[in-house]
This record gives C-alpha cells, sequence and structure tokens, in this order.
C-alpha cells in the first residue's frame, strides 16, 4: 500500500473512532463510549488483572476485542502493520567499537545501522549524545561524520571515543532547533530518537536545504507540541492535541512488583483525592501539580489532608479518608481497564505521525520508505523514515 493511500485511510479510521481513544478515563470516570457500548464496558471492567496487563501489551488482541463489539475497528490494526526494513550486514567493526554502551542501546544502534544504506554522503547524525550510532556508520561505512549535539559533556566523551576507535567523526555543540548552519545540502541526515520538535526541524529544514538522504527513527513525538500537533503534510482530517500525541509513546513500563505496588498505591491515592476533589468542588477533572515524593510513603488521610490544604479544598473530617482510600483503588480497578480500549489505538497514532512526516518527504521528491527497524522488544520506537532524493 502507498504511503499516502495508508496516511489517508487511517486518518479517516482514526477520526471515526476518535470518541474511542481521545477521552482519558483519569479525567472522564465512564468515557461516552461506555454508553454506546455497554457489553465492550461491561467485558473490560469484569476482566481479570492478567487479562488487563496483556491485553495493555498486546495491541493486537486488544483491537480483536474491541472488533468484537465494534467490527468495524478491523480496519485499523492492517494499517498500522509495517514491513521489516530489510537489515544490511554492516562491515566488520572490531571488537571494541561499542564500548560504554549498555546492551540494549548497542543493540538499538546496530539494528538502525544494518537497516539503513550508505549512499556515499557525508553523514549528519542529529542530536546525537556521545556519537554512537555516528561513529559505527562512520567505521562501516568509511565516511566522514558531523555529530551535532547540544550537550557539551556529551560531545568531549563521545570525541574521545571517536579518537580511540579512530574514525573520521567531529562533534558540533550546537542547538538543533537553532543552528542555521545545519543540515547541508547533500548530507545523508541520521537521527535516532531524536525527540518531538528535533526530528520534525531535521526533517522541514533537511528537506529545504535538499539533504540527499534521511534515515529518521523519531521518538517522544509529543515534545515541542504546543496545544495542538501542526502536521508538515497536507490534507489530513484529524487534529491530534498534545495529549494525544502523548498516547502514541504511552508504554507500560516493566517494573519490579516493588516498583508495581508503589505505581498502583500512587495512583490510587491520586483518584481518592480526584474523587474527593470531586465531591467538595466542581465534578470535572482538574489537572494537580506533581505530589512530593515523602506524601506518598505517609498515610492516605496524612496524604488527602496535605493535598486538600495544598489545592485550597476543604480539610476531610477523620473517618472520611477510608472511605475516599476505597474509591480511589476501585477508580483505579476500572481506569486499567477502561484505558485498554485507548490504548489499543497507541501504534495507530504513531503510525499517523511517522506517515505525516513521510508523506510530507514525498511531496518534497523524495522516495521513501516506512518501517520498522527492530523488535518492539527492542525498543517500542522503532519506526523508521527512509527517505533518498530522487
Ligand atoms: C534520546 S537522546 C538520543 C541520543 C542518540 N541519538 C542515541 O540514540 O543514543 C536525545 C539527544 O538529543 C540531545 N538534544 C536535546 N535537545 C537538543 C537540541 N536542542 N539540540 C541538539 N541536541 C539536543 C540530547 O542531549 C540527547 O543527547
Amino acid at each position: 500500500m502507498r504511503l499516502l493511500e495508508r496516511q489517508q485511510a487511517l486518518d479517516t479510521g482514526l477520526l471515526g473512532f476518535r470518541n474511542l481513544w481521545h477521552p482519558q478515563p483519569f479525567r472522564e470516570i465512564r468515557p461516552d463510549w461506555c454508553e454506546q457500548w455497554p457489553a465492550l464496558a461491561d467485558e473490560l471492567l469484569a476482566l481479570p488483572d492478567g487479562s488487563v496487563a496483556y491485553l495493555n501489551e498486546d495491541l493486537s488482541a486488544a483491537l480483536s476485542l474491541l472488533a468484537r463489539h465494534i467490527p468495524q475497528v478491523s480496519v485499523i490494526g492492517p494499517l498500522t502493520k509495517l514491513r521489516a526494513m530489510p537489515q544490511h550486514m554492516l562491515a566488520e567493526r572490531g571488537a571494541h567499537w561499542a564500548w560504554e554502551i549498555p546492551g540494549r542501546k548497542r543493540q538499538q544502534i546496530e539494528a538502525f545501522a544494518a537497516a539503513t544504506e550508505s549512499g556515499g554522503q557525508p553523514v549528519l547524525d542529529w542530536c546525537g549524545g556521545k556519537g554512537h550510532l555516528g561513529r559505527l556508520l562512520a567505521q562501516a561505512w568509511q565516511t566522514p561524520v558531523h555529530t551535532l549535539e547540544i550537550d557539551a559533556g556529551l560531545c568531549e566523551s563521545g570525541s574521545a571515543l571517536a579518537r580511540r576507535a579512530d574514525v573520521m567523526q567531529e562533534f558540533v555543540i550546537s542547538d538543533a532547533m537553532t543552528t542555521e548552519n545545519w543540515p547541508q545540502p547533500g548530507q545523508h541526515a541520521v537521527a535516532l530518537h531524536a525527540c518531538g520538535e528535533l526530528h520534525r526541524r531535521l526533517i522541514q529544514q533537511g528537506a529545504e536545504r535538499g539533504v540527499g538522504r534521511f534515515d529518521v527513527a523519531p521518538c517522544c513525538y509529543y515534545r515541542g507540541v504546543a496545544e495542538f500537533y501542526r502536521p508538515l503534510s497536507e490534507g489530513l482530517q484529524l487534529s491530534l492535541s498534545r495529549d494525544d500525541t502523548r498516547l502514541a509513546v504511552t508504554e507500560t513500563v516493566t517494573a519490579s512488583p516493588r516498583e508495581t505496588r508503589k505505581r498502583d498505591r500512587e495512583m490510587a491515592w491520586k483518584l481518592g483525592f480526584d474523587a474527593w476533589r470531586r465531591e467538595v468542588s466542581d465534578k470535572a477533572y482538574r489537572s494537580f501539580k506533581p505530589v512530593p515524593d515523602a506524601w506518598m510513603r505517609t498515610e492516605f488521610s496524612d496524604f488527602l489532608v496535605k493535598m486538600s490544604e495544598r489545592e485550597g479544598l476543604p480539610v476531610p473530617s477523620s473517618g472520611v479518608a477510608d472511605e475516599f482510600e476505597a474509591r480511589g483503588w476501585q477508580r483505579r480497578h476500572d481506569l486499567m481497564r477502561l484505558s485498554i480500549v485507548r490504548h489499543a489505538f497507541r501504534r495507530a497514532i504513531e503510525v499517523w505521525l511517522a506517515l505525516d512526516l513521510a508523506v510530507f518527504l514525498e511531496t518534497q521528491d523524495y522516495v521513501v520508505n516506512l518501517g520498522s527497524f527492530c523488535e518492539r522488544q527492542l525498543t517500542p520506537r522503532n519506526l523508521l523514515i527512509s527517505a533518498r532524493r530522487v
């Protein structure tokens, strides 16, 4: 399927199901779809914990569950399935190229490098950190590499590693958002996990300046989005808020049992406080500032008093806390289950965002491929936009 076709189909599909993925059960206790599809809500609310964890992880399973109630949802899954990019053999790089790179990061870099191909152009490694990717490409492709990075400390460490590896890699300490000198015409720009506006700027400025090739694996799409995401491509009907773009990167982070218990308690307590706030103030959700860690180590009754004082609410009388703590746990139970609906669309939102960049590049005379450069287990941000100027 051509990128533009896929983009249009996904745009229409996501727009049609906006009422499923847009509402956040943290804010809306019962999103409107619960009334529209009560059997779906009942099935979700009755799920055991194990199934909740599984359905939050396995998006195909979650979409299949939704499709049993809303058959039209089945169009979404195939639109999010992208091919794995072919992996090329990397030239022998010696045992020491990966000094100081943590194991998983090293595997991501190697997979990214193997999914890209040199066109013989000099390389620009955009927001490159210590320049591990740039160093690998300099070695594998025998090409000069510039690594642009804002953090001088990272550049210094990266330069030392480059000298040790004896590769043609120079570091440029610069702000990617304001630099006028980079990217340069004819370069091969690579960016592994340059966040939000940083990867969008590379693509926009790079296309304007005639970059020869791009290989970009985006991440943190919400960074730099004000209220609404501003697409680079044209003709889209869907409008994403900043929170919608966050959905693309909402992953359940694997945690130890102790961390999981802490996280669950935090959520239940915050929801317990929210229930109290709705009881004594207005019914709508209101966000609140981050909660000091120390408050989470007390009893719920102390936490509720402190939060009420800070947020200018009546202080609860003694005896009220137990009821609101129980309500918090109940809301957490429901929220985890109702969120499965929203989370089922997160890859679709991510693919929509990546397609926006890919289709934009097509309109700027690039031949573009969009696929995955590694398994999700290595990094969930595994999409790669690969483009070369015709
Ligand atoms: C997620 S890290 C990725 C680093 C590297 N590409 C990798 O995969 O190991 C993002 C990098 O962007 C850099 N960065 C953040 N804002 C920047 C800016 N405005 N200009 C240049 N680099 C920036 C950070 O310091 C960080 O090293």
